[in-house]
């Protein structure tokens, strides 16, 4: 049976094979959201689409019984908005891991904001602003000369 070690919590888990880790540690009451994202983490899906609240990343310190990271999760992991973290291979969200094998994991770790990349994504996002507030306001003056004319 594996079991799942939690280092800040000294606390061990026994599950069954295929267990869902974020399941497990809720179901035992072990916290893996910071106090703020106890309230507010919401996973929102739209059909297709999934927006993942991301506030449940672990840090896997040891083992080989869990099912692999995918580039989608990592995508959560360093942030999808504003803030961009520095990711390592080691990082993932609670609710992704499958456990079948003996693991040890650390639950809110501190991650590091990835300053070069939030510096491109605040760039990416002040042009498309920058952008978007044009067509405001072309359209803008579209319609006060529509309004002129009537
Ligand atoms: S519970 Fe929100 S990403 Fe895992």
């Amino acid at each position: 049976m594996p079991a799942i070690h939690f280092l800040n919590e000294h606390t061990s888990l026994d599950v069954l094979p295929g267990t869902n880790l974020r399941k497990a540690a809720l179901k035992s009451g072990i916290h893996l959201y910071k106090p703020l994202h106890r309230v507010f983490h919401v996973n929102l899906v739209l059909g297709p689409l999934k927006f993942p609240c991301g506030a449940d990343i672990i840090e896997v310190v040891d083992g080989k019984g869990i099912n692999a990271r995918t580039p989608a999760e990592e995508d959560v992991i360093a942030g999808r908005w504003l803030l961009k973290r520095k990711v390592s291979a080691n990082h993932r969200l609670a609710c992704q891991v499958v456990v079948n094998g003996d693991v040890t994991v650390k639950t809110m770790p501190k991650l590091e904001v990835d300053p070069k990349a939030t510096k491109a994504r605040i760039g990416f996002l002040t042009v498309v602003g920058g952008f978007l507030l044009m067509m405001l306001a072309i359209l803008a003056l579209i319609g006060l000369d529509l309004v002129k004319k009537l």
